[in-house]
């Protein structure tokens, strides 16, 4: 009931006359001693407490009581002159709301009650407003953590969903380096082997985990082309005629089609596309030269090239590591990238699969 106002003063009459101002706007109750008032302040709570300081009442011990009981209660005191004002002040600072002096005290106090109670109402409405704002603020940061765990929990799914679907394609893309091995027996495992020293020489060559991944399978299914080369001439045992190596030579495009066509593919085109070029060019399809021809491709390239010297193939022995070296050296520059070759040689990639 903060429109209430509380007359505190020794004399019945006192309390009834300032009451029959305050009336009909706002409504009162009286005190006249200590024990009025501290009965008072215990059952109601009041906006505006009015004081009028006479014996035997003692103003400090009255407004102890009130800032005790009634923190929030807007005081006015009625005093008999200003120095009274002064003192009282001093020793309680802060305290009282308004000071009324003089013979007008009584005529002022209608509107310095109102003007009272009205500040009591706004600052209650106000202190309303800031404990909802810290219940919103709170349940704000209570959604925010229940989002914070839903987002995790939907990472996570699609992680796992992520996950799956790579082990499907990897699953695919193994499948399509099985069907290049069943076209060409004599090349049984060459897939395989590529990918294992290409992934080594990446390595050494400080590729992101991003590329690595694409690198194996680039590796993988560099001639995935193979499919559309006619089984006359990849099969053939002895050597290629002129034609024939024409026709040979057509895998590197044809695997571009072939992977241009399947999202999962698209990543692998350099490896499939240009693993043929040359360091210093004049290889085929698009005679790139150096750093023109992407790093996948001439990792694949020389990954391509030692698996050939270092297997036995029906018409030849798998060469030895000392002379597979010489061969590298000599072709770094013109046909591998010299600074792969070096990391290739020298790292020990080769001594550690043969
Ligand atoms: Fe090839």
């Amino acid at each position: 009931m903060l429109s209430r106002a509380l007359i505190v003063h020794p004399s019945a009459t006192a309390v009834a006359e300032i009451r029959d101002v305050l009336e009909p706007e706002v409504k009162s109750d009286g005190a006249q001693n200590e024990s009025d008032l501290k009965r008072r302040l215990a059952s109601t709570e009041y906006g505006v407490i009015v004081i009028e300081s006479k014996p035997p009442l003692d103003p400090y011990v009255i407004l102890t009581e009130i800032t005790a009981a009634q923190p929030d209660a807007f005081v006015v005191l009625m005093i008999g002159d200003e120095r009274e004002g002064r003192e009282l002040e001093q020793s309680l600072p802060g305290k009282v709301f308004r000071f009324l002096a003089g013979p007008n005290q009584k005529w002022q106090l209608k509107g310095v009650v109102g003007e009272g109670l009205r500040l009591q109402r706004l600052e209650r409405e106000q202190r309303e407003v800031i404990k909802k704002l810290g219940l919103e603020y709170g349940k704000l940061q209570k959604r925010e953590k229940l989002l914070d765990v839903v987002v995790k929990e939907r990472t996570r799914e699609l992680e796992i969903a992520y996950e799956s679907l790579k082990a499907n394609a990897r699953q695919a893309l193994l499948g399509f380096a099985e069907a290049i091995e069943a076209k060409d027996p004599y090349t049984k495992g060459h897939c395989g082997r590529t990918a294992v020293y290409a992934m080594a020489l990446g390595r050494e060559a400080r590729l992101s985990e991003a590329d690595l991944e694409i690198l194996e399978f680039g590796a993988f299914l560099h001639d995935i082309g193979k499919i559309g080369v006619k089984d006359a001439v990849l099969l053939k045992p002895g050597a290629l005629s002129d034609e024939e190596w024409v026709h040979m030579k057509t895998h590197p495009v044809i695997g571009f089609q072939i992977s241009s066509q399947l999202d999962m593919l698209r990543p692998i085109i350099p490896c499939v596309r240009s693993h043929h070029e040359r360091w210093e060019g004049g290889g085929y399809p698009d005679n790139m030269v150096g750093e023109e021809i992407p790093i996948l491709a001439r990792i694949v390239s020389i990954s391509d090239a030692y698996d050939a010297m270092a297997t036995d193939r029906p018409y030849k022995s798998a060469l030895p590591i000392p002379q597979c070296k010489e061969i590298f050296r000599k072709q770094a520059g013109p046909q591998f990238d010299p600074e792969l070759v070096e990391l290739f040689v020298t790292r020990g990639i080769m001594e550690q699969f043969r």
